[in-house]
């Protein structure tokens, strides 16, 4: 399509009609000059193709498609290619029902397991939110049809989510709330960014420049469109002007909102070269699309097994002692839990898929174990969260009957839905008193947990195997049942920390905020870099979980810009490990510093008595923070340690690596500088003579306060506290004019306007001598 043609054609009216949708689910047409509108639906974890059906005006049914595990759930893989082989699938059934856009992926990062979309967010950090999510985007993106990273951005609860503002500061934004989004604009390119309902520091994300423009076009180089979540708009004009292009949904044909844009350009108010760009935008992504007139129907069946061997590598083995699973296979077994029948696989709210079949999870069981030795009983009824008694003492009674018992528990869909935070951490009573029961009867049982987010686990102690499945999608069934009783052997890992109780979480006393203002005060000390930093204990941390076999993290080797990690398989099966690489700057230094962050992952196969090593390539991100002072990422000299291991709370391998600085802060002399600042930071290193020669007696003091740096050693410890400027001031009568004089010539020197030389001290001004007894 000849775009600049098209858009020179159009008038003032069609291209303010196209900055808007053609309806709830199309981008915008312009049928004059020949642009049809193209589809565009949800979700991330499926297509959820809203339709028409018997002749009606409204979209009122969903086309049946295969329901993948949710992001939550994907996430545990730790496996790329699994993720982009999902975005591909999708985009696959996209094209089968000429669905142009699919609105996902979604990589908020989970601030709060009390989040109700927490099942459609990836992780608790950046690093791996925003990888796995590049990963489905280039799937997607590998079909033709254009993905969407949403929602754009630190929009992390449902709590008045139109609303509220998320205060955050620079470093933890960067960090933390836009890296995963930069992630994936920088190592995918995604067509389509859909920005968020919340405000950002006060200021509505959808009239956001800093946010829209600033950041993400001429920082990251985002080229394609961006467009509102449902109805997140406010301003229209001000949403243009900022970056916003597309707003959805349409309002029809012209509506009110297109008048404004008319109205603004017509008045002079809005450049018409904004709506352009705008126009442009959203045109060059609809000229990429591939849309099939005819498209051949998906092959649904073969999607499954797609669905199902993701499946199989989300399963997470939290507990196995006593190795209590995999379970024998043909023996007496009884299954517990009202699950067990009518298991959760999905999350709740826009993301919701129809799936066009489910594994019957109680089938695949019959199958593996024989319905001859298998007993169900429902322990809880999901409609009601109160113990019933009844109930518990038929399960534990067959428990008791079988010898071992599956117990299938979690949280029902009304817990944990789009549009609503939880308020608690905990499963239904009936669940936990049912799981309490039957364990305490028969120490052979498994627990298997349905959920898309950590809870609190009261009955932890006394449970001795535990698998978390999450929300598996339709395939959940048979995933399940392969790992318990053995044809697969688990590998997924916690994209999220399990805390002991809500009291530990890093944003307890902020979460949700005070009516419409969120101040994320635990900053950049998210998910475990919190729990690591207060060495608060957690039931299951980041990135753990166990397998049937065993491995052992032999040696890391660190050659030129290649971290080296040899893992080896030591029990008797085959397996698959999840390798994690972080980073911890050891140099003590004035920051807030995480102890240890995520920088890299490998998902390995290993057979028995096998070992590997797995490569991977340091760049400056892993040791940069993003620094207030020059607002860049910075790298302050020293050194680094570099882990490796199985979860983030266990690196037995760590080698150690010393970076030169990169963009550190150059701060000046002031009237706040001490002498600790002088004598330690880097950024005063060429004045530091300047200052010592000229106020201390003897070059041996001087290289003792130096070398001590903030001094906290005995008569030297008010070198930390004590003001250079003042020193003289109060010390040695020095006239304050005197102090910018020298404080200018040493800013001189340190902005490379002067070279430093050697002050000749001024006697009338130093009679009194150096003094140095404070
Ligand atoms: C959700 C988006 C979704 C959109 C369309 C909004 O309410 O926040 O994630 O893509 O609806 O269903």
């Amino acid at each position: 399509m000849d775009i600049k043609k098209i858009i020179s054609e159009m008038t003032l009216e069609e291209k303010c009609a196209f900055a808007s949708g053609y309806d709830a689910w199309h981008t915008p047409g312009a049928e004059r000059v020949g642009v049809a509108p193209i589809m565009m639906c949800d979700g991330p974890s499926g297509l959820r193709k809203r339709a028409k059906i018997n002749g009606s005006k409204e979209y009122n049914t969903t086309v049946k498609a295969t329901c993948f595990p949710s992001a939550a759930t994907q996430a545990c893989s730790w496996n790329r290619e699994l993720i982009y082989e999902v975005g591909k699938t999708i985009a696959t059934e996209c094209r089968s029902e000429q669905v142009g856009v699919l609105l996902g992926p979604g990589l908020n990062i989970k601030r709060s397991p009390l989040c109700g979309r927490n099942f459609e967010y990836y992780s608790e950090d950046p690093y791996l939110a925003g990888t796995l999510a590049a990963s489905f985007v280039r799937g997607v993106q590998s079909e033709g049809v254009s993905a969407c990273a949403k929602h754009f951005a630190v929009n992390n609860q449902e709590t008045r989510r139109h609303s509220s503002s998320a205060n955050v500061d620079d470093r933890t934004l960067r960090e933390i709330y836009l890296r995963a989004f930069e992630i994936v604009v920088k190592e995918a390119q995604p067509d389509t960014i859909m920005h968020s309902y919340n405000r950002i520091n006060g200021r509505q994300a959808s009239q956001s420049k800093w946010l829209l423009t600033d950041i993400l076009r001429d920082d990251w180089g985002f080229r394609g469109f961006v467009m509102s979540d449902w109805n997140a708009m406010r301003d229209r004009v001000l949403s243009l002007e900022s970056g916003s292009d597309l707003e959805m949904p349409g309002q029809g044909a012209y509506g009110q909102r297109d008048r404004e844009i008319y109205d603004a350009v017509k008045s002079g108010a809005l450049d018409e070269a904004v709506l352009d760009t705008a126009v442009e935008r959203i045109l060059t992504v609809m000229d990429k699309l591939t849309v099939d007139e005819n498209p051949a129907p998906s092959d649904l069946d073969a999607n499954h097994l797609i669905a199902s061997s993701l499946c199989d590598e989300c399963m997470v083995l939290l507990k196995n002692e006593g190795k209590v699973l995999p379970f024998d296979k043909k023996q007496p077994l009884a299954v517990i839990g009202e699950f067990a029948h009518n298991p959760r696989y999905q999350g709740g709210g826009s993301s919701h898929v129809e799936p066009y079949k489910i594994d019957n999870l109680l089938d695949y069981i019959h199958e593996y174990n024989g319905e001859e030795n298998t007993v169900y009983a429902q322990g809880y009824s999901l409609r009601d969260e109160k113990p019933n008694e009844a109930m518990i003492a038929e399960a534990v009674e067959a428990a008791k009957k079988c010898g071992r018992a599956l117990i299938f528990a979690g949280m029902p869909e009304y817990f944990e839905t789009e549009g609503r935070d939880r308020v608690h951490m905990r499963m239904p009573e009936s669940h936990n008193a049912l799981i309490r029961a039957v364990c305490e009867a028969v120490p052979n049982t498994a627990v298997v947990l349905l959920l898309g987010s950590p809870v609190e686990m009261p009955w932890l102690d006394g449970t001795n195997a535990l698998l978390a499945a999450y929300l598996g999608g339709q395939a959940l069934g048979g995933a399940i049942t392969r790992v318990v009783f053995g044809d697969v052997n688990p590998s997924g890992k916690l994209a999220e920390t399990f805390p002991k109780r809500l009291e530990d979480t890093p944003c307890f006393l902020d979460f949700p905020g005070e009516y419409n203002e969120c101040n994320y005060s635990e900053g950049i000390f998210v998910g475990y870099r919190w729990y690591d930093k207060r060495k608060i204990q957690v039931n299951f941390p980041f990135g753990y979980g166990l397998s049937y076999t065993t491995f052992a993290y032999e040696n890391i080797a660190v050659e030129g810009n290649k971290v080296k990690v040899r893992v080896k398989n030591t029990g008797d099966r085959a397996g698959k490990e999840a390798v994690q690489v972080y980073v911890g700057f050891v140099t003590p230094d004035e920051m807030k510093r995480p102890v240890r962050e995520l920088r890299a992952f490998d998902k390995i196969e290993l057979n028995a008595g096998e070992a590997k090593t797995v490569e991977f390539e340091m760049d400056d991100r892993w040791f940069s923070y993003w620094c207030v002072d020059n607002n860049k990422w910075c790298i302050t000299a020293g050194d680094y340690a570099i882990y490796a291991g199985p979860n983030a709370f266990d690196t037995p391998l760590k080698a150690i690596v010393r970076k030169e600085g990169v963009n550190e802060p150059q701060l000046f002399i002031d009237m706040t500088t001490t002498f600790g600042d002088i004598a330690t930071r880097p950024c005063y290193e060429r004045v530091r003579a300047f200052f010592f020669d000229s106020m201390f007696p003897s070059k041996e003091f001087a290289d003792e306060v130096a070398i001590n740096g903030h001094g906290m050693k005995n008569k030297h410890i008010w070198a930390s506290r004590y003001l250079v400027p003042r020193m003289f001031v109060d010390r040695r009568n020095w006239p304050e004019s005197k102090i910018y004089e020298i404080m200018d010539e040493a800013n001189a020197i340190l902005r490379g306007e002067t070279e430093a030389k050697k002050t000749e001290l001024d006697a009338s001004t130093n009679e009194q001598g150096p003094s140095y007894t404070f």
